[in-house]
């Protein structure tokens, strides 16, 4: 696949991957987002809602509030969300600025081009997270919205230090994602088995804090941390120093 993918991300125009699914994804998220039905089954507003017992909404509009857009500069988006995420973070943009949204499955970008309806400063490539392919520093803001939970330990460590490479000094990285409830918690012992079969890497961030997974002298600050829902969710902005 070429890596400019804008102007031709027709779903029926789109040539083969180049780049490998990754394991992960084939063998436990093959239903969500690899099979060819995917997208069809999930591409619904109520049901990601649903996914997120109500919260979509909220965190979406925590997460793009929390990206304090500047009026001019790089957007990225690292994956692709079903829902409403990109079009509602497309018109909080001014005309200075422009987004790109990378994701590794080809399937996944023609559905969000379709969302889209081509909006001119908006850029689909496909990347692999671990491996973005950008130069250092040249994103003012970066979201990484409700991924890191979906990838294993080594992954998970490398997608963030890709996102703080690219992210230019005084930018901001913004992640949403899951976070450990108490045990206090009315889904505690309800969503945890769950998320063990359907979602495994997901309790890693029940047990540890993103910081964790940040690499050594990374040159990133964290600059608040909220979370949501009892502590089932959090949204951690770090700023790049
Ligand atoms: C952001 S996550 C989950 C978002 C949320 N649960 C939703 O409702 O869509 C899903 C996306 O991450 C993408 N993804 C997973 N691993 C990736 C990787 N290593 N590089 C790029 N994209 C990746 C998948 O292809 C999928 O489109």
């Amino acid at each position: 696949m070429k890596q400019e993918l804008a102007e031709d991300l027709n779903p029926a125009t789109v040539p083969p991957s180049v780049l490998a699914v990754p394991r992960y994804l084939e063998e436990v998220y093959w239903w969500a987002y690899v099979h060819p039905t995917a997208v069809r089954v999930f591409e619904r507003q109520w049901l990601v809602n649903a996914i997120l017992w109500g919260n979509f909404s909220r965190l979406r509009d925590a997460a793009l509030d929390a990206m304090d857009l500047p009026p001019q500069g790089r957007l990225l988006q690292i994956a692709c969300v079903y829902g409403d995420l990109t079009t509602r973070l497309a018109a909080r943009m001014t005309g200075k600025t422009s987004l790109d949204v990378v994701d590794v499955l080809p399937v996944q970008l023609s559905n969000l081009q379709r969302k889209l309806c081509g909006h001119p400063r908006i850029g689909l490539f496909q990347r692999n997270s671990t491996a973005l392919g950008y130069a250092d520093d040249v994103f003012d803001r970066t979201l990484l919205f409700f991924l890191l939970h979906e990838q294993p330990d080594a992954v998970r460590r490398q997608t963030l230090a890709e996102a703080v490479r690219v992210t230019a000094p005084g930018g901001r990285i913004v992640i949403a994602d899951y976070h450990g409830p108490s045990r206090m918690h009315p889904l505690y012992y309800l969503f945890r088995p769950v998320l063990a079969l359907l979602e495994p890497y997901a309790l890693d961030l029940w047990r540890s804090d993103i910081a964790s997974w940040l690499p050594q002298q990374a040159g990133v600050r964290i600059e608040s941390r909220r979370t949501f829902f009892g502590g089932l969710y959090q949204l951690v902005v770090l700023v790049r120093e």
